[in-house]
């Protein structure tokens, strides 16, 4: 939880569960004003100690006007801050504060024009367009089957629909605002617009969650804590674990130590690279572990998927433990732990209303197994955040933008038994594609790109001569979240270039195919 005298303004956001729940975080973010996504029902001690300027009841998968439905605690409208609710949040408050609420006899969903009655701080000059009447009309997302009916006392109609009469309401005095559609949504034109009154112009914040600011706290943060101690960190190169590292070494210098385990399932020189930016660069204290003998010794005969992440997460839990306690007087170990994993885990072992947006597939067993105290300096932050503080850093854009690399590595794009051979064959071929999707300019049109080793031998014919070798499949998606994905429609004569390239310049590869399945039902990566 955030410390008061760190952030100065906060917004604490109440999650009832709605899908859109995430982008509403990610919208005060974006304002620059830092947010805290809880569950509904929190405690009133929770709540002091946050100590929040203002707070937004989200919307939700179910209706008020069933038994049992979620409420939020009645403190929440005694704290004399500003609420804004949002659909289901607009509900609840109406009923908790005297108000009804019914199930509307049409479903509504998708864009509406709202237009505005009479004036309120919230939308005062934010408009879509002007009717007839000479009002204000904002185009809006909604989405909602309960409709409320009658307002609470004090509370006035601001906006109405043709079929939605309390589209936006208030209570000016007390700053409780209702909101019936989905203002953090992008179809909701001037959403950010209002989200922007309510957090700046009501709950009175500034706009000081910025890249330089959130570095200066975190390191500020990390010197108390951590005073003389020694600290290890697992760094693996990826984007969390290369900003907690920079941002460590800022914090306490050579007191920091990380351990590069290097599993021979790494993209090709992938550890020179590491070596070269953060021990000579950056002048950090890297322990370099050559462990590739140990992860495919492991790994000999499986051909098991999962099993094979279990046997990725198992040993390099084992060398980085052996390696760890080499060092002498470490109090801590560092983790690149950011906000969506603390809300997914929260959620997962909560039971939170809300989907699962994404499943996190490195769940470190490390902690637990290590003695140490635990420092994870970008837990509060959005992989958006923990790349523009990277960048702040002086960390290069062209890293922290990469496309994710998963963390049991080349192991889960060799389909079936892991062979080194093989990875040194898959590596040569991913360069070749990337390099290529640089060279062509496609390499940030799409959201993730690789190639897959397909251990089956086909026919082929080089020069005079039959060949009977391997295949290598390429993969490019394109996606939002990673939940879903399309496959990306590649230029032909580009796919041709990267197949010649990889068939003659690669001994052993005699056909290179191109993945064209989507997610669901297909997943991103083959394993
Ligand atoms: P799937 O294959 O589930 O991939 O559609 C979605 C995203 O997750 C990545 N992925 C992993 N990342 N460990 C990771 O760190 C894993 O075991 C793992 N499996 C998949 C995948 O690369 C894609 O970005």
């Amino acid at each position: 939880m955030k410390n008061k005298k760190n952030y100065k303004y906060s917004i604490l956001i109440l999650d009832f569960g709605s899908q859109y729940t995430h982008l509403l975080v990610r919208c005060i973010r974006k304002l620059g004003v830092y947010c805290e996504l809880w569950s509904y029902d929190v405690s009133q001690e929770k709540i002091s100690q946050f100590h929040p300027n203002g707070i937004i009841l989200s919307g939700g998968p179910e209706s008020t006007t069933e038994l049992n439905s979620s409420r939020v605690p009645k403190y929440i409208f005694e704290l004399n801050i500003p609420v804004l609710g949002i659909c289901y949040g607009m509900h609840t408050m109406v009923m908790q504060l005297g108000g009804t609420v019914k199930k509307a006899n049409k479903r509504e969903f998708g864009y509406t024009q709202v237009e505005l009655k009479a004036p309120s701080i919230l939308v005062h000059n934010i408009k879509d367009d002007i009717n007839k009447n000479g009002n204000h009309i904002l185009n809006v997302w909604m989405s909602h089957g309960d409709k409320v009916t009658s307002i609470p006392v004090n509370f006035i109609t601001i906006a109405s629909t043709e079929t939605c009469l309390f589209a936006i309401i208030a209570n000016e005095k007390k700053h409780f605002y209702g909101v019936q559609f989905h203002p953090e949504v992008t179809h909701t034109v001037q959403g950010l617009h209002i989200l922007k009154r309510f957090v700046y112009d009501i709950c009175n914040c500034k706009p000081l969650w910025i890249p330089s600011k959130i570095i200066t706290e975190i390191i500020k943060d990390v010197r108390e804590k951590i005073g003389n101690d020694k600290v290890i960190l697992g760094l693996s190169g990826g984007i969390d674990s290369s900003v907690t590292a920079i941002l460590l070494h800022y914090a306490i210098g050579k007191q920091l130590i990380c351990i590069f385990v290097d599993n021979g399932l790494l993209r090709s020189h992938e550890a020179q690279h590491v070596k070269e930016m953060f021990g000579d660069y950056f002048g950090l204290n890297i322990l370099y572990v050559s462990a590739e003998d140990y992860f495919f010794k492991a790994l000999i005969g499986e051909q098991d998927p999962e099993i094979k992440r279990k046997i990725i997460g198992r040993v390099f839990i084992e060398v980085f433990e052996k390696e760890a306690s080499k060092i002498i007087n470490v109090k801590w170990l560092a983790q690149g732990t950011i906000y969506p994993d603390i809300i997914e885990s929260a959620k997962s072992t909560t039971g939170g209303k809300a989907h699962i947006i994404k499943s996190h597939h490195n769940v470190g067993g490390l902690p637990k197994k290590i003695n140490l105290k635990l420092i994870e300096p970008l837990k509060e932050l959005f992989k958006d955040e923990v790349r523009k503080i990277g960048l702040e850093l002086g960390l290069p854009y062209d890293m922290l933008y990469r496309h994710p690399f998963p963390g049991p590595g080349l192991a889960i794009r060799i389909l079936g038994e892991v062979k080194k051979e093989y990875c040194n064959l898959l590596r040569h071929a991913d360069s070749i594609f990337i390099e290529e999707l640089h060279k062509a300019n496609l390499y940030n049109k799409v959201s993730q790109a690789f190639t897959i080793f397909l251990p089956v031998r086909s026919v082929g014919v080089m020069g005079d001569s039959r060949t009977y070798d391997w295949i290598i499949a390429l993969r490019a998606v394109e996606t939002v979240d990673f939940m879903t994905a399309n496959w990306v429609n590649l230029p032909y004569d580009f796919l041709c270039r990267v197949s010649n390239r990889i068939i003659n310049e690669i001994n052993g590869i005699s056909r290179v195919v191109y993945d064209i399945s989507s997610k669901p039902p297909a997943t991103i990566e083959w394993e």
